[in-house]
């Protein structure tokens, strides 16, 4: 099984990416962003936890996150060759209850980290932009993208040093188009595959 996490900021272009991931290599897109805002949806347990905090720009806890993603897994069947986390993980735990999920019960490590480097203002545009269109709750008030930026710099941007330490970290220009982003990732994924 092949596991590659595209990491970045709000707005970075991750599920964008994801997409045009998904549908080249078919693999399973995992989103916990989209799965908890699912889950807000229909109004489950988690849902009523995730709300408050998803609209206040603030992570949901890592055992509900961890335990989502766990139950992904497990559930893929054999057809299944990879996944691609899109946002996942987000905290040192996160990225430490991965790695040795992955190892203790499939003896498996992840592949990758592709990382989008995008400057805030960019990201801050885009998301704007994004509001117009989708409607998500968190991109709405600019306060809250402020406060998504801040929690990423706080919890999400030291797991890079993580990465790097483990040779799993690869980055990749963020701020370029779609189009030039995608062959970019493709080739380090070519290139991690040929190692
Ligand atoms: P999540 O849904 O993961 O949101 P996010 O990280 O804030 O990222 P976005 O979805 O906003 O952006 P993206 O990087 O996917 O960019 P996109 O492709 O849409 O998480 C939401 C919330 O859920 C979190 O804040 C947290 O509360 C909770 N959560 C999720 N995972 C969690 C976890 N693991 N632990 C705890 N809590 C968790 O692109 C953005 C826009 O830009 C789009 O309009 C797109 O069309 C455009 N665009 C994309 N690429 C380009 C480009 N190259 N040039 C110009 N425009 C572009
Ligand atoms: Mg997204």
């Amino acid at each position: 099984m092949e596991y590659y996490i595209i990491f970045g900021p709000p707005g970075a272009g991750k599920g964008t990416q994801s997409s045009l991931l998904v549908e080249k290599f078919k693999f399973r897109h995992v989103s916990t962003g989209q799965l908890l805002r699912d889950e807000i949806k229909r109004g489950s347990e988690i849902g009523v936890i995730a709300k408050g905090l998803i609209e206040s720009g603030q992570y949901v806890s890592d055992s509900i996150v961890l335990q989502m993603v766990k139950d992904l897994i497990n559930s893929a069947g054999p057809s299944v060759k990879g996944f691609i986390f899109d946002g996942f993980p987000r905290t040192i735990c996160q990225a430490e209850s991965f790695d040795k999920m992955l190892r203790e019960e499939r003896g498996e490590e992840i592949n990758g980290v592709l990382s989008l480097e995008v400057d805030d203002e960019i990201i801050v545009s885009r998301i704007r932009k994004r509001a117009e269109v989708e409607g998500r709750k968190d991109d709405s008030s600019l306060n809250t993208v402020l406060d998504r930026i801040s929690t990423y710099h706080e919890k999400t941007e030291p797991l890079k040093e993580y990465y790097i330490r483990r040779g799993k970290f690869f980055a990749i220009d963020g701020g370029v188009t779609v189009n030039e982003i995608f062959n970019n990732i493709c080739k380090v994924m070519e290139s991690i595959g040929n190692e």
